[in-house]
């Protein structure tokens, strides 16, 4: 099968000889029960269950800066056919959420859609774009790559049941928004949208968070029995997997017996601060992808330069 790909204003032609008109509208003029509702379709067959509704996505407002004028419905003869959503933060954009309803896909629509959502983002001045991709998702890592993502490192899941401990002094309740600004301050660089301390400081009660002399965890409610670990920031420097580490064995020992787990955002390379006290890897990995917004003269589609990778690869170290 072959397709065309034509500018046509607002709208573009996606799909074998005969063409179908895609047109692009923001999530904002087409609603957000609308939004949510493509979504759910697009993530029917997906690998874990994504329920969206109304109020996940006001969350994702919340948590994680989603712009809903910024993010994207595809739509074909007047129906929704894919929606990509777009968070925002200063020059930096995030490839949020991005689906296709099961019977537009192999048309055209994704690829589309993604160049929409890199058009928007280079015209509003933005410089780059990031995005997490589950590594065993084929399709949209071809899609992605295609686009002129690059993998900038591998992101993995953690979890662990704790045993009774002994509690350790020193670990104290902290205001989240003091355990984001320190995770800004000494954490990581380039850390994924949901390890940011940009993240952790938009988290409410009864999320919580801790420090241990000088090394800082945000959780999810500590009053359930199953706890997310949201993000996790060591001392800077060459203590740092050492503090991370101590302060999530301190976090076991004051709750015990429950069911810890990070998700597949974590940096492969930074494992050991969770295999050093038990946790063991979960089967499902990311892909943490970057594209830089400068143009390239090449062909009639937009195409994306690449960010220096290696350099973003061996950058782990801490600011
Ligand atoms: C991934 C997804 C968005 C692709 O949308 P789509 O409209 O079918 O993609 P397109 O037709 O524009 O294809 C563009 C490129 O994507 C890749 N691709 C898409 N579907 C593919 C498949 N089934 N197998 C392999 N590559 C595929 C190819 O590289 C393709 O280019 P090509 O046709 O020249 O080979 C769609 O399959 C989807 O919505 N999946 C479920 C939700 C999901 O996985 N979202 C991504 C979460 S990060």
């Amino acid at each position: 099968m072959w397709r065309v790909i034509l500018l046509l204003g607002n709208a573009v032609l996606v799909g074998a000889q005969s063409g179908v008109a895609i047109e692009f509208c923001s999530a904002v003029d087409f609603g957000l029960e609308g939004t949510a509702d493509v979504l759910a379709r697009g993530f029917s067959d997906y690998f874990v269950k994504v329920p969206f509704t109304v109020e996940k996505l006001l969350g994702a407002a919340r948590s994680d800066s989603v712009d809903f004028s910024a993010s994207r419905i595809a739509v074909a003869d007047g129906t929704a056919v894919g929606a990509a959503l777009i968070a925002r933060r200063g020059w930096t954009s995030r490839l949020a959420g991005m689906a296709i309803v099961p019977e537009a896909r192999r048309q055209g629509v994704g690829r589309a859609l993604v160049h929409r959502v890199l058009e928007d983002a280079k015209n509003r001045g933005d410089r780059t774009m990031v995005l997490e991709v589950v590594e065993q998702n084929e399709p949209a890592v071809a899609l992605y790559e295609g686009c002129g993502f690059k993998k900038q490192r591998r992101l993995v899941g953690f979890s662990t049941q704790s045993e009774s401990g002994f509690a350790t002094a020193g670990l104290a309740e902290v205001d989240l928004r003091a355990a984001g600004e320190a995770m800004t301050l000494c954490g990581v660089a380039d850390l994924p949208w949901q390890l940011s301390g940009e993240t952790v400081a938009h988290l409410t009660p009864p999320n919580a968070a801790f420090r241990l002399d000088g090394a800082w965890v945000a959780t999810s409610s500590l009053s359930a029995s199953e706890v997310s670990i949201h993000a996790v920031a060591g001392v800077p420097g060459a203590e740092y997997v050492k503090s991370a580490s101590g302060i999530l064995y301190a976090l076991g020992a004051k709750f015990p017996g429950k069911r810890w787990t990070m998700k597949a955002v974590w940096p492969e390379e930074l494992g050991e601060v969770f295999s050093a006290v038990g946790f063991t890897r979960t089967p499902l990995s990311q892909w943490q992808m970057i594209v830089s917004l400068s143009w390239t003269s090449a062909g009639s589609a937009p195409a994306f330069a690449i960010v220096d990778v290696a350099a973003a690869a061996s950058r782990h170290g801490q600011r």
